[in-house]
């Protein structure tokens, strides 16, 4: 990509950080929506939330595929780290219910949708007018998913306590 020679490096960096981060948010989030449908019995909501998941995975592929156009690499550490977040939480579900896996997915979500806003500057600063489109799509799905998991932990009984604990309105 030619176009990538010429801009400051910071702008490239900045860019590659975020989707690095962004990357590996994903895989926690997908586990997490997973740990929640699995708890859910057949219904029009665990259909939404397994659509959910894999519109997750969908976001991790296309992260990755700019990440690997701008010459970058998922950080291995960020990668482990988050991975193991996901399958507790995921695996959460069976001791505390659907409300962890749905607690944590949600703060992913308010992250998530500000990532891509925030990565979508940075490309535009790049000229890379694919990459900037295809980041607001996301960001727009991610506040989707931020909507539809306030409506869901809405009025829990945990979410008081939660909210005091680690500190997520
Ligand atoms: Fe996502
Ligand atoms: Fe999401």
């Amino acid at each position: 990509m030619e176009y990538l020679h010429k801009v400051p490096r910071c702008a490239k960096e900045n860019l590659i950080r975020i989707l690095q981060n962004a990357y590996s948010g994903e895989v926690a989030a997908a586990y997490a929506y997973r740990g929640h449908w699995k708890s859910l019995r057949e219904s029009p909501e665990k259909e939404k939330i397994k659509q959910i998941e894999a519109e997750e995975w969908d976001h991790r592929r296309r992260v990755g595929e700019w990440l690997e156009k701008l010459g970058a690499k998922p950080r291995p550490l960020r990668e482990k780290v988050f991975w193991t977040i996901g399958r507790t939480v995921g695996l959460s579900c069976y001791v505390s219910g659907w409300f962890m896996p749905m607690y944590f997915a949600g703060r992913l979500e308010s992250k998530n949708s500000v990532e891509y806003e925030d990565a979508a500057v940075f490309a535009k600063e790049l000229e890379m007018h694919d990459c900037v489109d295809d980041l607001l799509e996301m960001a727009r799905v991610e506040l989707e998913h931020e909507i539809f998991f306030r409506e869901t932990v809405a009025g829990h009984r945990l979410l008081p306590a939660m909210k005091r604990v680690f500190g997520w309105s």
